[in-house]
């Protein structure tokens, strides 16, 4: 393993062309790209060079057999122009604790941090400052290697794209609670950021879409009774003044907001309860009027707030509340990500 990594510097960037003020989610790209091949057993040298397409084989096994799984981080500038991360190591765990179960080859910590690191140096210019703005990060690793054989590849690439973004939901979200389908299983490969989670989720999904609603709130694939997480954030529920959230299973993804924003409630004294909600606990709150918020949690989502939920063909809606618990935990932990509160966790790592 050799973590130098090799820079090869664009000649004109596309930055100029970039309206910082009108920011998507993840469809502007900023100019670099960080790859690593593990081939013959072992990392070679990463590489930064132009952000482009990618040539592979048609055999290749991403295509057939799914090897794929990805994270989701953010840098942040704080007002001196510091360049922010927040809990990037979970990021790293995490992405080798989904290789492991895709039986895709481990990233050493050395690479992973050194090549984000100098990535994200080259392309300092394209971290947004602009509130509510940040650099979406998105590395990912996938089976490159060739052939029509079911069993893994013996080739994989890691691979660290960067997008300046903005918001991921344009306002509150309105769910549907999942009746039928499911994302994951026991034993399967939910609690894993895998590619093919997400397909699984598109059809279920565009069915909710189509009948008004923007997201589903998937529920435990064997009884379809107790809330789970939504297609890409982890869901809290405030009945009267608990915040309570599902814990974490083998179909569950182990959230880094998720977790922070367990510890950040609790620190403020609100009474946090992690067990299993069922979805008539939660109607049963919506009918008396004790159930006050529900919001989801994610990097790219931040902190979501929830307009209302569908559940067996009758829909209900969460009152507007002017001191929610969702925009106290979504100012508390953006404050800690951007430097402008003190961060007691040691979340927030300076480049
Ligand atoms: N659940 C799913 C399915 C996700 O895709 C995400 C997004 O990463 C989350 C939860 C939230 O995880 P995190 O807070 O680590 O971004
Ligand atoms: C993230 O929050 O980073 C995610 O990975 C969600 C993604 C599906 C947009």
């Amino acid at each position: 393993m050799n973590s130098n990594i090799e820079i090869k510097h664009i000649e004109t960037s596309k930055i100029e062309s970039v309206d910082f003020n009108n920011l998507p989610f993840g469809s502007v790209f900023s100019d670099h790209m960080l790859t690593c091949t593990f081939k013959d057993g072992a990392w070679q040298t990463p590489i930064i060079e132009a952000y482009a397409p990618i040539s592979l084989d048609p055999s290749a096994k991403i295509f057939h057999y799914g090897q794929s799984i990805f994270e989701g981080m953010k840098a942040y500038k704080d007002a001196e122009g510091n360049t922010l991360l927040f809990r990037p190591l979970e990021n790293c765990k995490r992405l080798n604790k989904s290789a492991e179960r895709l039986v895709i080859p481990q990233i050493p910590e050395e690479i992973f941090m050194s090549g984000l690191k100098q990535l994200l140096k080259v392309d300092e210019a394209w971290i947004p400052t602009n509130e509510g703005s940040s650099l979406y990060i998105r590395p990912f690793m996938f089976a490159s290697g060739n052939g029509f054989h079911a069993s893994p590849a013996n080739e994989y690439k890691f691979i660290i794209c960067t997008a300046p973004s903005g918001a991921y939901f344009a306002g509150k979200v309105k769910v549907l609670i999942e009746e039928k389908y499911a994302r994951a299983a026991n034993g399967g490969v939910g609690f894993a950021k895998a590619g093919g989670n997400y397909a699984a989720q598109f059809y279920p999904t565009q069915l909710a879409i189509d009948k008004g609603y923007d997201q589903v709130i998937w529920t435990d694939d064997n009884t379809h009774e107790y809330i789970e997480e939504a297609g890409a954030m982890n869901i809290f529920i405030r009945i009267n003044d608990t915040l309570i959230t599902s814990p974490t299973n083998d179909r569950i993804l182990d959230g880094i907001t998720r977790k922070s924003i367990i510890k950040i409630a609790e620190d403020l004294k609100i009474d946090v309860e992690v067990r299993k909600i069922s979805v008539s606990e939660v109607v049963a709150a919506a009918q008396s009027g004790s159930l006050k918020e529900m919001f989801g949690t994610g990097t790219a989502a931040v902190i979501s707030p929830i307009s209302g939920f569908g559940y067996k063909e009758k829909d209900y809606d969460l009152p507007d509340l002017d001191n929610s618990f969702a925009s106290l935990l979504k100012k508390t932990i953006t404050d800690i990500q951007t430097n402008k509160s003190e961060d007691p966790y040691g979340w927030r790592m300076k480049l």
